[in-house]
This record gives C-alpha cells, sequence and structure tokens, in this order.
C-alpha cells in the first residue's frame, strides 16, 4: 500500500488556527512558522524544510498583504495559485496552512500600518525605492507573529533588508521568538527563485538571466575594483542590455545597509533591483 500523503490543515481564521496549535503550546512543542504571499517555489520550501527539521509543528502562511504594495497594479497581478500551493506544502509535509482573508487580517476595513521607526535601514534600497512598503510588511509580520505565536520564524535572505528590518523589530520590541535567514535558492541558470518569476515571459525570463551573472561578476570584482568601478561596470550591463531597467544597484554593509565606504572592516553586500519589462525582481549577495 501506497503511504498517506501528509495533509496539511488550513486554518483561515485565529480561533481555527488556536484550535488546530492549543495542544501543541499545551505540550511546549516547537511551532516553526514561515509567512509567504504564495505562489510558492523551492525557495519557500527550503524554508518549510528547514523549519520541519528544526520544530515539532509547521505552519506556512499565505497572505497576499495589500499595504506592503506601493503599486496598485503590481498587488491585482500577484499570483495566487492556492491550490497548487496546498499541494507543495503537502509534499513538503508542512501541517498547517494559515491562509487568512484580508477582513481577518485588517478588520473592518482598518488598513493602518504600524508607524515603526527603523533608524536608516529604511531609508535605503528597497525603503527609498518603495515608499510605505517596510511599514506594510511589519505590520502583517507582527500580527501574523502574534497570531501563530511561533519560537522560531524563517526568512529567505533574498529579501535581505527585509530581514534586517525584521531582525530589528524583533530585538527593539523584545519579542521572544528567533528570527531564521535561509539562504537564496537559485534556478539552475542563476536566477533567484521569486513568487513574480512566474510573471515573466519568455523572453523576460531568458534575459534575467543577467541580474544574478552581473552579481556573480561582482563577486569577482570585489576586492581587485573600487566600489564606484563596479557600480560603473553593473549600470554599463544594463544600458548594454537595452531592455531591462537597473532600478539601484547598491553595495552596503550587511548589518547598517548603509553605502560600503571601506571604513569599517565589515560584511558587505551587494543588492539590486530591476525592472524586466513590468515585472520587478530583486536579488543580492554576499561579497
Ligand atoms: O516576504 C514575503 O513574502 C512577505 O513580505 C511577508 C514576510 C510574508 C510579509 O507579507
Amino acid at each position: 500500500m501506497l503511504p498517506k500523503p501528509h495533509s496539511v490543515k488550513v486554518a483561515q481564521t485565529i480561533p481555527e488556527l488556536d484550535k488546530i496549535l492549543d495542544p501543541y503550546r499545551q505540550k511546549q512543542q516547537n511551532v516553526g512558522f514561515v509567512p509567504t504571499m504564495g505562489a510558492l517555489h523551492e525557495g519557500h520550501i527550503s524554508l518549510i524544510k528547514q523549519a520541519k527539521a528544526e520544530n515539532e509543528v509547521v505552519v506556512c502562511s499565505i497572505f497576499v498583504n495589500p499595504t506592503q504594495f506601493n503599486d496598485p497594479a503590481d498587488l491585482k497581478r500577484y499570483p495566487r495559485p492556492v491550490e497548487e500551493d496546498k499541494q507543495m506544502l503537502e509534499a513538503a509535509g508542512c501541517d498547517v496552512l494559515f491562509l487568512p482573508t484580508v477582513e481577518v487580517m485588517y478588520p473592518k476595513g482598518d488598513f493602518t500600518t504600524l508607524n515603526e521607526d527603523f533608524g536608516m535601514l529604511d531609508k535605503v534600497m528597497e525603503g527609498a525605492s518603495r515608499p510605505g512598503h517596510f511599514a506594510g510588511m511589519i505590520t502583517v509580520v507582527n500580527k501574523l507573529l502574534l497570531a501563530v505565536k511561533p519560537i522560531n520564524a524563517y526568512f529567505g535572505q533574498k529579501d535581505f533588508q527585509q530581514l534586517a528590518i525584521v531582525k530589528h523589530f524583533i530585538a527593539k520590541h523584545v519579542i521572544p521568538i528567533n528570527i531564521i535567514g535561509c539562504p537564496i535558492v537559485r534556478e539552475p541558470d542563476g536566477l533567484a527563485m521569486s513568487s513574480r518569476n512566474r510573471l515573466l515571459s519568455p523572453d523576460e525570463r531568458k534575459r534575467a538571466v543577467l541580474i544574478s551573472q552581473t552579481l556573480f561578476k561582482v563577486k569577482e570584482m570585489w576586492g581587485k575594483s573600487s566600489v564606484a568601478d563596479i557600480k560603473d561596470f553593473v549600470q554599463n550591463e544594463f544600458v548594454k542590455d537595452g531592455y531591462m531597467k537597473l532600478d539601484y544597484f547598491e553595495i552596503s554593509y550587511s548589518d547598517t545597509l548603509q553605502p560600503f565606504d571601506g571604513k569599517r572592516n565589515a560584511q558587505a553586500v551587494a543588492c539590486i533591483a530591476v525592472f524586466d519589462g513590468k515585472v520587478r525582481l530583486i536579488d543580492n549577495i554576499l561579497l
């Protein structure tokens, strides 16, 4: 007889979630949590698998959070293949899928976001390019963490700045949750896995490889060329491409996210955001 596939329990409300998780909580068993916006890919599945290995029960949330989209068109076209996602979660052995509605997360249509001070962390890169994005992101992450009450929460390092901001928030508010950053998962040609990749046309998908290829070259140049020369190189790669539009390329300190000026002997990270047609893709590499 074939083994029964693992079935994922679905909760749409917080009382439903509590009903499933309370028995684990009462036995002091570890709840691991992977917050997502769905359109799952192998990057998300790697987080689920790590959470599975480190916790007694794993919850994944799928919620396309309206308050973190600064562009309404981006929110509208964001992929929502929920049935496919559920099957992937089952195959990965995820125990619980938290699938709240907008009304559950923003009752009575109150879309107020937290007015958090992230210091300089959100003044650069995604924060500068997408006004309000991090306020919306931290608002929903806070609500999700309060609902799930995990001991460990897993975030991908592709959203490098998001991870830094979540860690900052958790530390500042002394929230007893471990925030665990997990490595970027790449397609065989190097493209960082992203839910937005499925929005690319075949031609855009082919071109997108330039993003990771450029970052890999930046890593080779690091220590041999100046920051200014590396920036010129990157700019030029996208001018030569003539189709994709570079939104930003920064070399920053990985802890403060401020521009790398060589005055501190600390880890640097190269971060990039590019428009491939209408689709905005981000990637990064530690140097
Ligand atoms: O990284 C994401 O998918 C989202 O920003 C998150 C953390 C699920 C919050 O909506």
